[in-house]
């Protein structure tokens, strides 16, 4: 069996996962990717480093988490594999920890292989399901065998939610997944917002438009909205390369243009 076999990846039309991977400077991706992505980096050549950046807040908040005692991790919306992967951060810290991946793109499962690749004392799980329908992301059999949830779960949401709007219920889904989740959980999330640079954001969301993929820029408040009743850690909701930066390693992007970042935990 091939890599790709029996899975329809429609590579002659662009595709968020892989545009995003061609950004990093990953090699998922293909000529409609990298067509869609070049007229995104010529209206905003940021984004570039703007993935760079949400992938080390990404670090710095699993290292932080980690740190605190945290041993299950839900990272839903996982993207193409980009090393060093969440478990990898992970379980160098804590390395029985437990970590499960979801996302609802083939391309993604058919890299799924490069996040199982887990420490002996750790776990590590893929799931294929759609955030919008959290009611049955979180029945799937490989995330009941590999998390407790009626343990604190660290759940990820990094530069997923601006790809659900309002119309697919984006709130629901967030307000679902957080009531779903013990006391002490966190819930991680970078979000992209029109706050910054408001024209290039504007640009980027047509383009997006018009391969096929709906993005939703939000405000702060509306992304605080998210947050509702759990209770931020410092620094609170900021820009994501103000998150706890690490100087020498936070990776910062030009403009702040990208968006927002944050970690809150469960009363
Ligand atoms: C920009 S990537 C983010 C990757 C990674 N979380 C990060 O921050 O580096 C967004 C990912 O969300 C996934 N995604 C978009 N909508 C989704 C949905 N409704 N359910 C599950 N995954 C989704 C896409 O397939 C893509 O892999």
């Amino acid at each position: 069996m091939g890599l790709y076999d029996g899975v329809d990846l429609r590579l002659n039309v662009p595709h968020s996962a892989r545009m995003y991977d061609y950004f990093l400077g990953g090699f998922t991706n293909f000529a409609a990717d990298r067509e869609a992505a070049g007229h995104a980096l010529a209206v905003a050549p940021w984004v570039r480093t703007g993935a760079r950046a949400n992938r080390s807040f990404m670090h710095r908040s699993t290292r932080t988490l980690a740190e605190a005692g945290f041993d299950q991790f839900l990272d839903i919306g996982t993207g193409i594999p980009t090393s060093p992967n969440l478990h990898e951060v992970a379980q160098r810290i804590r390395p029985s920890a437990r970590v499960v991946y979801a996302d609802n793109d083939p391309i993604v499962l058919s890299h799924a292989q490069a996040l199982l690749t887990g420490t002996p004392e750790g776990r590590t799980a893929y799931v294929e399901a759609d955030a919008t329908d959290p009611a049955g992301l979180l029945a799937a059999p490989g995330l009941r065998e590999t998390l407790d949830l009626a343990r604190p779960v660290a759940l990820s949401l990094n530069a997923l939610l601006h790809f659900v709007p309002d119309e697919l219920g984006a709130y629901r889904v967030v307000e679902h997944l957080k009531s779903a989740l013990a006391p002490g959980s966190a819930l991680v999330m970078t979000h992209v917002t029109p706050e910054f640079a408001p024209e290039d954001i504007a640009d980027l969301v047509r383009i997006y438009s018009s391969a096929g993929t709906a993005v939703q820029a939000r405000s702060r408040p509306e992304i605080a909205r998210f947050l509702d009743g759990w209770t931020l850690l410092a620094p609170g909701l900021v820009p994501i390369p103000r998150w706890r930066p690490v100087p020498g390693e936070t990776v910062v992007s030009p403009s702040e243009a990208t968006g927002y970042a944050a970690v809150a935990v469960k009363p």
